[in-house]
Parts: structure tokens; sequence; C-alpha cells
């Protein structure tokens, strides 16, 4: 007796796309074929794409930029999550302020009995002299991956090259993927005092304080520390032509992943010159449709390793100042990260089976398999958790009040998206159906990779 049978769906599986049935028991996928047992539950899927759980490897849910906070929590986030058929999210502990074992245990508090899908998390360490290489191996336990910053120094989370180094290191002693914020700071430092003597306050400014340039240098500099290390490494939210391009020239002798964001590949710079550009405010800033085009051949090329939403959500009232440089960076997204790049696919009239497979390969498989959650995530088979994203090709609004991240903003609200979440399954619970919350406790898992 299965607890649900997904009937007659599109599935995207390992060998291909196959029309057929998907039992599900006990949080597990049991079977995939065509099913006559009976069921507690039968969805009809008939003209649906049923894709493996998207898994969100970045997000910052209430998470601190200077003075600010982003304005949700991980009870919200996961909800919204599962409503974009997202049903595991990779988020961050931050160790600056704090032990770096306080920030762990701290974020599990947040995170466990709040949640709604699985939450894993990526620990931000901004000292790596706090703790030996035994005591990094024991905490690297309780986390899916590390994260360094080669910027903001303002926020006391810079780690110049030598303790970058010594970052990589731990990575290498740990076996722990290191993941990058890579952007000059130096570099930066010099833009911005051009940009803010043009115009404080104009948002465009941004994007002039952090040329592409800047994310490229980091990228090039971490790769070549990374290859004399012996580590791969994984580059945060790559934004520009140079960037992306160093990364595959990289590729072909060293491991290196390269994550992108949806508001990359859709969004211009030109919205800075609007009177609410400072909404866009985000680190590395919006660039230009060279740069777009560049991600989007990366893409396909298979350059791109994984497509995270960088959501943080800053609300407007928090990002009016004076001067573009003291807004808070960050934008929502954790609901609308796969209807952004369908509809964008769909712009570039990519057939809808090149596009789902490309959606399963960026958003859960790669996810999975880079942050070491594969095959129990990021994959329809028998014995991998019941994590399902089930799609149709119909059209969405974006607005934010059809929306549930607790954002009063979107930034893709004029975005004509196309390309709707109809059902999500997590770990065997059917979450969202037709469209509609099925009103459940939270019961979503803290993860590790054990
Ligand atoms: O602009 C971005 N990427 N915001 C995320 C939050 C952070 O601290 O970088
Ligand atoms: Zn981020």
């Amino acid at each position: 007796m299965y607890d649900i049978v997904l009937k007659n769906g599109w599935a995207v599986l390992p060998e291909g796309i196959v029309q057929t049935d998907i039992g599900i028991h006990d949080g597990r996928i049991q079977a995939i074929g065509h099913l006559e047992e009976p069921s507690n539950k039968i969805v009809d899927c008939t003209e649906l794409w049923i894709l493996p759980g998207f898994i969100d490897p970045h997000t910052h849910v209430h998470w601190p930029f200077l003075q600010a906070f982003t304005q949700d929590n991980f009870t919200q986030a996961t909800k919204a999550a599962i409503y974009g058929g997202t049903t595991c999210i990779i988020d961050f502990a931050l160790q600056k302020d704090t032990s770096a074992r306080n920030a762990v245990s701290s974020r599990r508090e947040e995170i466990e009995n709040q949640i709604h899908c699985d939450v894993g998390l990526s620990l931000a360490i901004t000292d790596p002299n706090e703790l030996d290489f035994s005591g990094w191996a024991d905490l690297s336990q309780q986390v899916l991956a590390f994260k360094g910053y080669m910027i903001y120094r303002n926020r006391g989370m810079m780690l110049d090259d030598g303790r970058l180094l010594q970052l990589m290191q731990i990575s290498k002693h740990t076996n722990r993927l290191l993941t990058i914020h890579a952007e000059n700071q130096s570099l930066h430092d010099h833009f911005l005092g051009f940009a803010q003597s043009e115009d404080p306050a104009s948002p465009i400014g941004w994007a002039k304080a952090k040329p592409p340039m800047i994310e490229e240098e980091a990228i090039r500099r971490a790769m070549w520390l990374a290859k004399q290390v012996g580590i791969p490494i994984y580059f945060r939210h790559v934004s520009s032509h140079g960037g992306i391009t160093a990364i595959r020239e990289a590729q072909k002798d060293q491991p290196v992943y390269a994550e992108t964001c949806p508001q990359y590949l859709t969004l211009d710079q030109g919205l800075y010159n609007r009177e609410d550009g400072a909404l866009w405010v985000m680190s590395p800033p919006l660039r230009n449709s060279n740069d777009r085009d560049a991600l989007w051949d990366e893409l396909w090329n298979g350059t791109v390793t994984t497509i995270g939403s960088d959501h943080c959500l800053f609300e407007p009232e928090q990002k009016r100042w004076p001067s573009f440089a003291q807004i808070p960076n960050g934008i929502p997204g954790v609901e609308t990260r796969a209807t952004v790049v369908w509809n964008e696919m769909r712009n570039r009239g990519i057939p809808h089976e090149q596009a789902v497979k490309c959606l399963t390969s960026v958003m859960s498989t790669q996810v999975a398999q880079t942050f070491g959650l594969y095959p129990r995530k990021g994959v329809i088979t028998v014995d991998a958790d019941a994590d399902l994203a089930i799609f149709e090709a119909s059209p969405v609004n974006l607005s934010p009040n059809k929306l549930h991240m607790g954002s009063s903003w979107s930034p893709f609200a004029e975005v004509g998206a196309f390309g709707r979440i109809r059902h999500t399954i997590v770990r065997g619970q059917l979450k969202i159906l037709d469209g509609e919350w099925t009103d459940q406790e939270p019961n979503g898992k803290f993860i590790t990779q054990n």
C-alpha cells in the first residue's frame, strides 16, 4: 500500500524524461513505473512535469547586515520555498561576533521544529584561527559547506589572502566544500570613491562601485590559491562575463563550481536608475545584457553548476538611505527561483524538455551532488527522499500579494511569469496540492551529510 501515487506524469529521471507513475511510502520513493497496487491517495499528474524537489543552496533567513536584519524567519521562508517547489534550503551560520560552535548551535535552535522543508547550513568563517584542525573537523560534521568572504571589511567578515589560504587548508583537512563570495575589496574601495563623488544618492553608483572586474579578479585569485592547496572551490552568485569565462577556462584543469542566481540571469542594471532602484541593491550588483548572455551560454555549456536564490529579504523602508553605499544588500527570491528561470528560458525559445532537464540539473541534482546530499536528494529514484516538485507550463503572477515570502515587494513582479508549481511533496508529504497549502505542522528536518 502506497501513501501517495503520482499518476501519469512526465518525470525527469536520470535516464531521461519518462511518462510514469511514482509510488511513495514512508517518506521515500518506493516504486517508479506502471503501478496498480492500492494507495491512500492518487494525484493525477497527466500533462505535468515531475522534477526532483528543488534545493536552494543559498538563502539568508533572519540574517544581519550591519545594523539591519532580514525580515523573515525559518517557518515563513521554508513555507514560501515549498510554494516555489523547493524542498530543501541551505542557509548560513555566521561565526562573526560569536564562536563558530555557538553560531552553528544557535542557528540550529532557530531551525529545529520551526521548518516546513529540510534545512542544512553552510558555516561562514570569519576567523579561521578560532579552532584547530580537529575542532573544525568536529564542527564540520554539522554543516554542508564552509563559506569565506573576500569583501565586506566594514562588516568584519572579509578574509585577506593569508586567512583565505588558511580557510582553504581547513577545507582540505575537513574535506568540506569551500564556497566563496568573490569581490576585490580594494578595487571596490577605489571605484566607490569615484561613484560617490559623482552622485552619492543614485543607486546606479552601486553598479559603478562594483564593476565586473572586481568579481573576475577575486575569482581568478581564489582559483589560483585553491589550485595551490589542491581543493575544489565553489563561487557564490557569479554575475559577470569575465567571472564565468575565467571559471570555464579553469575548469579544464581544476575542480571549480559556479553558482549564479535568477537576478543575474534576468534583470538589468538599468533598474538602478529608477526612483525605487535602491530596492535592487545587492552584491554583486545587477549587470548588463552582455553579462547575462554569457551566463546563459555557460549554463548551456555546463560551466554553471547551480542556481541559488541568494534570498535576503529586506523591506523597502530598510533600503531608504541617503547614500547607496549604506543600503543593506539583497533581495527576496526563495519562492520565485524556478519560475523566474523557467520563464526566461521560455523567452529565449528553449523547448520545454530542455528547460525541465536544465532546471533539474542546476536546481536539484548538481546542488545535491556538490553539497554531499546525493543520492538521498536531487534525484527521482527508488529509496531517495520523496521530495518532488510538480510543475506545469502555465502563467503565474509574481506580485508580492500573490507570494508567501512575507515581503511587501517582489523584485520580479514585472516579469511576465510563466511556469507554475502545482504540487510539492516534501519527504512524502503533500504540502502543496493544486497550488494550495495543505496546512501542516512545520515538520522539516535539519540535515547534515550523514
Ligand atoms: O546582496 C547580497 N548578496 N546579499 C546577501 C547577504 C550578504 O550578507 O551578502
Ligand atoms: Zn548571499
